[in-house]
């Protein structure tokens, strides 16, 4: 089965080396977690170190603001664009919370024409054809959920990831943190990678850390281990295990508070 390395350093060796090619993998993670950071270096490394295009779809942050963001690692994503090897797609999320609630009243016509399921697989689906895409970030999935009916939530969710692991790339769909372990969403039973970014304070010091919760097909590590966000992007160190290095650094008081996390 062909990999696709995500170029990220230290992150390829806790998967065997790469994603298996088309996967649709879910990052979860709260805000400043570092998943944008990810997605993009995922992009930027696919198309400089290994050829291949990529498209970024965000519901969140303008394409000059992502594209400001890149700019402070080093990433010049506007030469990419200019290149074709690089598209950027923005989903205009007040337009589409008028489409769900649409589906939602079904009597009131109001204009949603513009941000439709349809309409945004199509322009993410004709971006991917235009550059001959392999690799896909969507960032992020919560922005699919506005809808209050959970039904229909999972509806959209579903017709979703169905159609985006029919498109031929290997995409990273990125997700807010889930509140409750117990308690799994329908993308991360849908997924076929989950990777969970999780960032905790210990004393003063925040700790990064990064625990793959699945990789079907994937012996994939299983340890909490510590990556770090650097002016060149995200760096893991597969190696090293989160409790470990905190044992050596912190007290045991403080070891045990790492514990209750
Ligand atoms: N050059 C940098 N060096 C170190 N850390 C950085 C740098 N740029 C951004 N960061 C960190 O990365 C975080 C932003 O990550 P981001 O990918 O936007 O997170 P998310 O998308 O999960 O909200 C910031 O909160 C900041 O702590
Ligand atoms: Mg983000």
């Amino acid at each position: 089965m062909a990999r696709v390395p995500t170029g990220i350093p230290g992150f390829d060796e806790l998967i065997e080396g790469g994603f298996i090619e088309n996967d649709v993998i879910l990052l979860t993670g709260g805000p400043g977690a570092g998943k944008s950071t990810f997605g993009s270096h995922y992009l930027y490394s696919g198309i400089t170190n290994y050829n291949e295009p990529g498209v970024y779809v965000t519901f969140e942050e303008t394409p000059g603001r992502i594209m400001r963001n890149m700019w402070r690692y080093g990433w010049d994503m506007e030469r990419l664009i200019k290149e074709n090897k690089l598209r950027l797609i923005r989903v205009d999320p007040i337009a589409y919370g008028r489409y769900i609630k649409k589906t939602m009243e079904p009597d009131k016509q109001e204009d949603h024409e513009n941000a439709t399921l349809e309409t945004v697989l199509k322009q993410i689906y004709a971006s991917i054809r235009e550059i001959d895409a392999k690799r896909l970030f969507i960032d992020s999935m919560t922005s699919l959920k506005i809808s209050p009916d959970p039904v229909n939530v999972r509806h959209i969710i579903l017709e979703f990831i169905k159609n985006v692991e029919s498109f031929d790339c290997t995409t990273i769909i990125t997700s807010e943190v889930n509140k409750d372990p117990n308690n799994f969403s329908v993308e991360e039973y849908l997924a076929e990678g989950v990777i969970c970014l999780k960032v905790f304070r210990i004393g003063g010091e925040r700790i990064r850390s990064l625990e793959i919760l699945k990789m079907r097909g994937v012996k994939h590590d299983e340890a909490l281990r510590p990556y770090v966000i650097t002016d060149k992007g995200i760096i893991v160190y597969p190696s090293e295990s989160v409790i470990s290095k905190e044992a050596d650094v912190f007290s045991l008081e403080r070891f045990s508070i790492l514990g209750e996390e």
